[in-house]
């Protein structure tokens, strides 16, 4: 088939020509968008998952859902060389500009005045006017320097000037795992209070497996959030992942084609995008047929060793490295440190700045004290095809 109408889209956060079997969390955000504009409160979202399940497309969905009612809203990547105050910052500062305007209310002024100030606590050179003359305004004060507060005086009144434009404040934050300390504590608080006093406004937060378990050491009352697991997609949900992108273009997958993708894939929304790709790829005929999936398979697996895995594999130095390679010999399952530390021939304390350096660099997380997993599906099989010594 023609690469370049080619439906599918393996690659972090990119859309999916079909976002397939999110239905609930779609529902449950748009009734939390609907509740928030009537008023009443919603708790967090928390979408947990491995790397590649599609956490980043789902919180994105969430986003232009937000958006499209009109709504202000600011999506960030924690961990990305920013803190969360400059991220943040940043990223209101368009959605504000769209809304300033001359004949702008009480509330809004206020607002504005406060994100002119917010801004200001991490940037002394680059201050905001947004055309506007603030100087009347109440408002401003968000630059204590002590970041709980700050935040919380900026999403209070962007909340108050929501409800002012009948609409409501969403904040969305990917990686949300590797947010500091302090970060999530203020982050908790706040949403805590929000929930307390009716704000307009909605959180989500997206990120690894152990982001619940950060969250509630974090702040106990993180225990209410809505927790909503990520994960590979099974059945019919996979099939349609490929047979939908292409119907839409008019093409057709044999039955078998799609059984030999969707199993190897095991479902992972990454894996369906990355075959799906190679297979249309390899397709000659009007349909794509069982042939065509086992050329675009071996292409995709190729494919995802130079690339999926490998970039992350390099990103490892060697000492790393063999690290990985003891924990691969639990393959995917996750291993206890201690028992690691025993393979490598070691006291488990020599490994803790090892595993930090992997946990920084998104290879590895700890679903639970003691425990250490992969963050991406088939990472173990990788690891034991390579030759020791590469
Ligand atoms: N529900 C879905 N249906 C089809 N493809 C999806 C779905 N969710 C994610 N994908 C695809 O999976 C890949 C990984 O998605 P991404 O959101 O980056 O995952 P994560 O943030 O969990 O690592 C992308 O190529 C994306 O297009
Ligand atoms: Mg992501």
């Amino acid at each position: 088939m023609d690469p370049v109408s080619n439906p599918y889209s393996p690659g972090a956060g990119r859309k999916p020509a079909a976002l397939v079997g999110r239905d609930q969390p779609r529902r449950d955000w748009q009734i939390a968008i609907e509740r928030v504009e009537s008023g009443r409160t919603a708790q967090p979202f928390v979408l947990y998952g491995l790397r590649g399940v599609g956490k980043t497309v789902l919180l994105s969905d969430f986003r232009r859902s937000a958006s499209e009612r009109d709504w202000l809203v600011a999506q960030v990547e924690a961990g990305a060389g920013k803190s969360l105050r400059e991220a943040l910052g940043e990223a209101l500062h368009a959605p504000l500009a769209d809304l300033a305007r001359p004949s702008a209310g009480r509330r809004l002024l206020k607002a504005l005045k406060t994100a002119v100030s917010f801004k200001a606590s991490y940037d002394q050179s680059g201050t905001w006017n947004f055309g506007l003359d603030l100087d009347g305004a109440s408002g401003g004060g968000a630059d204590t320097g002590v970041l709980e507060t700050d935040l919380r005086k900026l999403i209070h009144d962007l909340a108050l000037a929501a409800e002012e434009e009948s609409v409501g404040l969403a904040i969305l934050i990917d990686e949300a795992q590797d947010l500091n300390p302090a970060e999530l504590v203020a982050l908790c608080a706040i949403a805590h209070a929000a929930a307390q006093d009716d704000w307009r406004v909605l959180f989500a937060f997206a990120g690894l497996p152990s982001l619940p378990r950060v969250l509630a050491e974090a702040k106990s009352y993180a225990e209410r959030f809505n927790y909503e697991k990520i994960e590979e997609l099974r059945g019919t949900v996979a099939s349609e992942a490929l047979t939908k992108p292409a119907r839409e273009d008019g093409v057709e997958w044999d039955d078998s084609a799609v059984a030999l993708i969707v199993d190897e894939s095991a479902g992972y929304p990454y894996f369906l995008q990355q075959f799906g790709q190679d297979t249309w790829n390899a397709a000659t005929g009007v349909k794509i047929t069982f042939d065509d999936a086992r050329v675009g398979a071996a292409n995709g697996r190729a494919a995802l060793d130079s690339g999926f895995f490998r970039a992350r594999w390099d990103r490892a130095t060697r000492a790393e490295q063999n690290y990985l390679r003891a924990m691969a010999e639990d393959d995917d399952k996750g291993s206890s440190s201690g028992e690691i530390a025993v393979r490598l021939g070691r006291g488990p304390a020599s490994f803790g700045p090892i595993r930090a350096n992997l946990i920084a660099k998104g290879l590895v997380y700890a679903p639970e004290h003691g425990v250490i997993a992969f963050t991406v599906p088939g990472m173990a099989a990788f690891i034991k095809r390579q030759p020791n010594g590469s």
